[in-house]
């Protein structure tokens, strides 16, 4: 196959090495994504996959086993390509704080190179909880995998996933522990959200549209609501999530970057550089209301049934939704009340940025002008507006001016790569500006910190599967 993007810095040979790909992420986003990839010609001509587990396979267990895990859909992926697909992974068993299998990694890496004649890329994917993270980076960095070979060709990149820690001071450590042993331009910090296609729109929409910059501060907006539900519950990541909560699990990495996305200042220039700074310098300043009680709207639940979830305590006090209300702490949204809401077994899955206008018989009133952000599905853009009734007295009712992507012709959006095929193929390339920076993660982790130790403080409300909202 041949590599179509164009991009010369796609065609170097590159290995793909991911620890963890027998887990739940490997098998939902991160192989899927690969061979998307590689069935829309976008990886170099020469590239494999080395997965790392603990687990032990013969090379036909570990196949099938990728091949049930890809889960493709009947006509999905032409079998050929699912077939080559399949030959260009490799499986290196070993524990991933045993420098011995390092070492192995490391033989088995430089035999692909020795048999490519070149020198690789090499990008390594943390797909592992991330208790394992410090192990796997320490080891990286003393079996000198983390390092281009000796005449300097061939990059080596760290992909790592969300949760980046656990706390401000958690986050802190690992990043201080990343910027030993990694160059800044070597760490690819992944928050998937920030390469959905409708969020990088929302900088399009409101930096390329100039009607709306005067209009879109406190003078005129009254409220922005920033939604994540989900259709599902936890599934079987119960015995991963229920450490967490929603809080951690979206809210401190997805929801934060729609709000940075939606209330951001215009950055210097479109680059990776200019955009990661502004993003981080609205990060900085979110505030959260007093979370005494429920007084605020702020509110924490969990799904009845949640406990009888495989993995789940039967006592467990985690969250599956939550509403926060926050501010930003600058001179453009000063007192603007921002609602970030999120849960898991809800009515309907459903993603979306609504922002109301002042107006209308007073703030709060349905005669607001909304623009909403509809992330997904149905991703577009729609306004509420109001006209005239027509006919011989002077009333208005609300109407909606749409655009929504399957509007455009199927060509210009049917083969754009996915989120994480986005981000994969950034990866290669070397562009972090949908990948998170040390700023915007401290801020993230400062503001998140601050509402969890007050988080006990608001009770634990139960609601039903299938809510549409809680009250
Ligand atoms: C993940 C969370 O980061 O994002 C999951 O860990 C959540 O709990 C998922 O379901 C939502 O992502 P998406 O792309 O399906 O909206």
């Amino acid at each position: 196959m041949t590599n179509k993007t164009g991009d010369t810095a796609i065609l170097h040979p590159t290995i793909f090495v991911i620890f963890g790909i027998t887990g739940d992420l490997a098998a939902r986003k991160l192989l899927p994504a690969l061979l998307g990839l590689y069935s829309k010609k976008m990886l170099p001509q020469r590239w494999c996959i080395i997965g790392f587990s603990r687990r032990s396979f013969s090379r036909e267990e570990f196949r099938d086993l990728i091949r049930g895990r890809l889960n493709i859909k009947p006509g999905q992926f032409k079998e050929e390509d699912v077939k080559h697909f399949l030959d260009h992974i490799t499986y290196e068993q070993g524990k991933f704080d045993e420098p011995e299998a390092y070492g192995r990694l490391a033989l088995r890496i430089k035999e692909t190179d020795d048999r490519w004649g070149q020198c690789s890329n090499k990008l390594f994917h943390l797909s592992v909880p991330p208790a394992l993270y410090e192990g796997i980076l320490r080891n990286l960095s003393s079996s000198g995998l983390s390092e281009p070979c000796a005449d300097d060709t061939g990059w080596t990149r760290v992909l790592i996933e969300k949760p980046f820690g656990n706390d401000i001071d958690h986050a802190r450590n690992l990043d201080k522990l990343l910027g030993k042993l990694f160059k800044e331009e070597q760490i690819f910090r992944i928050d998937h959200y920030l390469a959905k296609e409708t969020l990088q729109n929302i900088l399009a929409f409101r930096f390329h549209n100039h009607m709306f910059e005067p209009i879109w501060n406190k003078g005129f907006v009254d409220k922005i609501h920033i939604k994540l539900f989900e259709h599902n519950g936890v599934l079987d990541r119960g015995d991963t999530y229920d450490p967490v909560g929603a809080l951690k699990d979206v809210g401190q990495n997805h929801m934060l970057m729609m709000l940075a996305a939606v209330a951001m200042d215009k950055p210097k220039s479109f680059t990776a550089k200019d955009i990661r700074f502004e993003r981080a310098r609205v990060l900085t300043k979110i505030r959260h209301a007093p979370l005494r009680s429920s007084k605020d709207c702020n509110r924490r639940g969990q799904y009845e049934g949640y406990r009888s979830e495989p993995g789940v305590g039967p006592d467990s006090q985690t969250e599956t939704y939550f509403r926060l209300k926050a501010s930003v702490n600058s001179s453009r949204w000063r007192n603007v009340p921002i609602y970030l809401e999120s849960g898991k077994a809800m009515a309907e899955s459903r993603t979306e940025i609504d922002v109301y206008f002042k107006g209308g018989k007073g703030n709060g009133s349905t005669d607001q002008n909304i623009v909403t952000f509809k992330i997904q599905p149905n991703e577009g853009i729609k306004i509420k507006f109001f006209v005239k009734t027509p006919g011989s007295t002077f009333s208005v009712e609300p109407k909606t001016l749409k655009f929504r992507y399957t509007d455009v012709p199927a060509e210009h959006w049917q083969n754009l790569p996915n989120d994480y095929e986005r981000l994969i193929k950034d990866a290669f390339v070397g562009d972090q500006t949908l990948f998170a920076s040390t700023d915007e993660i401290m801020a993230s982790w400062r503001f998140i910190t601050a509402v969890m130790r007050d988080w006990s403080k608001l009770p634990l409300i139960g609601y039903p599967k299938g809510a549409k909202e809680i009250a």
